[in-house]
């Protein structure tokens, strides 16, 4: 396994990983799937360590994947539900992250509806002095690191089975399609898909993508915004500059109607609705909604012909996608996301705890 490279002690955010680290993450899950495929599926890697999944916020991916992520490389797993804790009894985060300390965990997976807390838990361990892992497995609206990470493997394995790498991706069209602004997925996939080199399309009616978000990404990214026509905004980053041209190549597009972003994609990412997120009313209605942004097999005639299409889950079926091209085999990689959230976070706890045995 590939870990000579791997000096990150904590996963909280995509936004400084580097081209290694994405191969290194890339090539390590291509591993921890090929034992999955195995009869027997569990490695000794991790045992005697500890994994504890702190989810304050509910999931049923995400915690259910780094469980048994943890479980097949042998480590001993504690799970953590906000609602049966001692925090309704008034403990604080940092002190529920302390008691699991106290028990021995070694990486700690953390979950939370407010941006921060897993980089609070992270900063709390180092002031400790303490060699705990921190993983962000999701916090507000911020990011979910390991999310956009297996993605990036279920493309890339798609695209190059035996060799998974962030250069497969140069070039390609990614749409990414629906409610931006709530979204954690979104950013963390923005991070990976232009450290790729793909050309990145974001699609959502104005209030669901305004103006001041795509000033921010492009802050973000240190990108400058080169046109802003119509309905459609070019941010460029500066980390894939041309040979011949002094500026850089447009890598984010902004578009506030869906058929400019799916024209001759190569992928579509669709998200979720997070209507738990919304303060307002934010769209007319759901039906108004699947008609301009909804993905359909006829909106995909639009694609390149072997287009794929991706959601991270949970659906709203009928809504952001129809139910008919979810369950589309040809189509969807929604149940291979799935999968390649075990085989993802395998590689995460692995690249984190091989340096603590
Ligand atoms: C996402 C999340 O929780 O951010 N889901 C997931 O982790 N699989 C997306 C969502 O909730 O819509």
């Amino acid at each position: 396994m590939p870990t000579n490279t791997w000096n990150r002690h904590h996963i909280l955010s995509l936004a400084d990983f580097t081209t290694t680290e994405y191969d290194t993450v890339l090539q390590t899950a291509a591993s921890f799937q090929e034992v999955l495929s195995r009869r027997t599926k569990k490695v000794p890697t991790l045992q005697g360590q500890v994994v504890a999944n702190l989810f304050f916020e509910p999931s049923t991916r995400t915690r259910s994947s780094f469980e048994l992520a943890a479980k097949r490389l042998s480590a001993d797993t504690l799970n953590f539900a906000a609602a049966s804790s001692s925090m309704t009894k008034g403990e604080t985060i940092l002190d529920t992250a302390k008691t699991y300390l106290a028990m021995g965990t070694d990486i700690m997976v953390v979950r939370h509806r407010e941006a921060g807390v897993p980089n609070a838990i992270a900063a709390e361990m180092d002031r400790l002095g303490v060699r705990v892992s921190v993983l962000n497995a999701g916090d507000g609206q911020h990011e979910h690191p390991s999310q956009a990470l297996l993605d990036l493997f279920t493309i890339c394995t798609l695209i190059d089975p035996a060799s998974p790498r962030l250069e497969l991706l140069k070039g390609k069209k990614i749409a990414i399609v629906g409610d931006i602004l709530h979204s954690r997925v979104a950013r963390s996939n923005i991070w990976s898909l232009i450290a790729s080199g793909a050309q990145v399309h974001l699609a959502a009616p104005p209030t669901l993508l305004p103006k001041l978000f795509a000033e921010y990404i492009s802050e973000q990214i240190g990108g400058k915004e080169q046109e802003a026509a119509g309905d459609k905004l070019i941010l460029s980053s500066p980390s894939s500059p041309t040979p011949h041209s002094p500026l850089p190549t447009p890598q984010l597009f902004l578009h506030w109607q869906l058929e400019p972003a799916l024209q001759n994609a190569d992928f579509v990412m669709t998200l979720r609705l997070q209507k738990e997120r919304m303060t307002a009313h934010l769209l007319p209605s759901l039906r108004e909604y699947h008609h301009l942004f909804g993905i359909t097999s006829t909106k995909l005639q639009l694609c390149k012909p072997n287009v794929k299409v991706l959601h991270p889950g949970p659906v709203n079926r009928g809504v952001e996608i129809s139910s008919e091209l979810m369950d589309d085999p040809e189509f969807s990689l929604i149940q291979s996301q799935v999968t390649s959230g075990v085989a993802v976070r395998m590689a995460l706890l692995y690249l984190l705890g091989s340096g603590k045995a």
